[in-house]
């Protein structure tokens, strides 16, 4: 029985028309990445931190379309900035005024950020850092960090959080089939939080990297201190620019991301989901002498980088990251958000505990995940093993009492309250019992 007063209704035939519509029309059904197929739905909107599907039935949200919706579904502000410009013409190719207030905004909050480009998703982002670090180091491998995922491009896909056969370090494997067997090569793996294995490697392939990319939250892998800042160390003697990727991070953590929560400041970072508003977003920001290589200098210097297109810096999505931006400048927004996500975090913990289930529940307070798993798990080898059918399990079960979570981390927001808060752990305590069982 649940605490609340959430009754799951069945899929209706609206929703089960639609899903067999999507089967037949949509390559890989966006839901099949994250919901268990019996409870497959369909969204029909969102509201704060509430979203409801095609069968009439409203969930208390902690997916947050996977980060993005930080401040919550239709938030008054991302409506007005819409609603403001939609009706002024937004895509023009050339410079328009939203996307200049907005690489003005980001150059003052994120420290990195000398100057600013503008894509379309973290993907993008995070795929164009790397360009421009290789231009500017006139060398072509990457380093990454096994486990961490930095978007569906082929050098992201290596030896990412699907990893489940990894190879001795520093051997890459393609998480998807339809990577070019060549790019094995081109990216070098290291393991996340040991900085004695990372610096090693490193310097063993310093000739041919032309970044080093990290997550600095690694999925929910907490940095160990001194981590980050021995990266920073290492690349900086050798000059190998150092890329973080903020994807969720940035402006989640602090108005100025891992960066500014952390306190250590990378080359390049790739931006995207919190000020995004849900609308396709993504930014790459950095030091001035290695953005540059996108513009008139980079053609000057015979090493241009190309990185534009059609929908760079689109008016819609500049106005709404600038919008949202001034919302999370709100005094004492950041310490009410983490301390609510906090809450949470360790009363999962402490339930968990009680209820004698082996887990760990690691991250920070507005991204955080348990792993069913009885040892302590700082990177991906060390999460390997856990218990799959409770990792599952729990997603239905928070679903049976009106929560959504993703397969992975609960993204807390700043919409969701405290009466939230102590509902949610409320499910949570209810569903120990049947978690355990499984
Ligand atoms: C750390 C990180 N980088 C990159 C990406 C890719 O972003 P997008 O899905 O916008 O392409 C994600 C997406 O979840 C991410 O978590």
């Amino acid at each position: 029985m649940s605490n609340n007063s959430f009754v799951r209704k069945e899929s209706s035939e609206h929703e089960r028309a639609l899903l067999a519509r999507s089967d037949r029309h949509l390559a890989c059904g966006i839901r099949s990445a994250s919901i268990n197929p019996a409870y497959s739905m369909v969204i029909t909107g969102g509201k704060g931190a509430r979203v409801t599907d095609a069968s009439g039935n409203e969930y208390l949200d902690y997916l947050l379309g996977s980060g993005p919706m930080f401040l919550g579904h239709a938030h008054p502000a991302m409506v007005a900035a819409v609603q403001q410009r939609v009706a002024e013409g937004n895509s023009f190719l050339l410079t328009n005024d939203a996307a200049i207030d907005l690489a003005e905004t980001l150059s003052e909050t994120v420290p990195c950020a000398e100057k600013i480009s503008f894509h379309n998703s973290g993907s993008e982002a995070t795929y164009f850092a790397l360009r421009l670090a290789r231009a500017y180091r006139k060398r072509d491998k990457m380093l990454k960090f096994e486990g961490a995922y930095h978007g569906m491009h082929d050098h992201a896909l290596m030896s990412a959080q699907w990893t489940m056969k990894p190879a001795d370090f520093p051997h890459a494997v393609p998480n998807s089939a339809g990577i070019p067997v060549q790019t094995r090569e081109d990216v070098v793996i290291a393991p996340f939080n040991d900085l004695e294995t990372t610096i090693e490697i490193i310097r063993t392939h310093a000739d041919e990297l032309g970044c080093v990319m990290v997550e600095p939250l690694c999925r929910t892998f907490v940095p160990r201190p001194g981590f980050l800042q021995g990266l920073r160390d290492v690349t900086r003697a050798l000059d190998i620019p150092l890329v973080f990727d903020e994807v969720v991070t940035g402006f989640r953590l602090a108005l100025g991301g891992a960066q500014e929560f952390y306190g250590v400041v990378p080359d390049l970072c790739a931006g995207a989901k919190a000020i995004s508003g849900g609308l396709p977003f993504g930014f790459v920001g950095g030091r001035a002498d290695i953005m540059d290589l996108a513009g008139r200098a980079g053609v000057e210097a015979g090493n241009h980088v190309r990185l534009t297109g059609t929908y760079s810096g689109n008016v819609l999505a500049a106005s709404v990251a600038s919008a949202l931006i001034q919302e999370l400048k709100a005094p004492g927004l950041y310490e009410q958000v983490n301390s609510r996500g906090q809450r949470l975090k360790n009363a999962l913990t402490d339930l968990l505990r009680s209820a004698d289930i082996p887990a760990q529940v690691i991250g920070e307070a507005t991204a955080f995940q348990p792993w069913f798993i009885d040892h302590e798990v700082y990177d991906h080898r060390s999460s390997l093993g856990l218990h799959w059918k409770r990792h599952f399990k729990l997603q239905d079960l928070l679903l049976d009492r009106g929560i959504l979570k993703g397969q992975e981390k609960f993204f807390v927001s700043t919409v969701h309250s405290d009466a939230d808060i102590d509902l949610t752990i409320a499910a949570l305590a209810d569903s120990m019992d049947e978690l355990k069982a499984v």
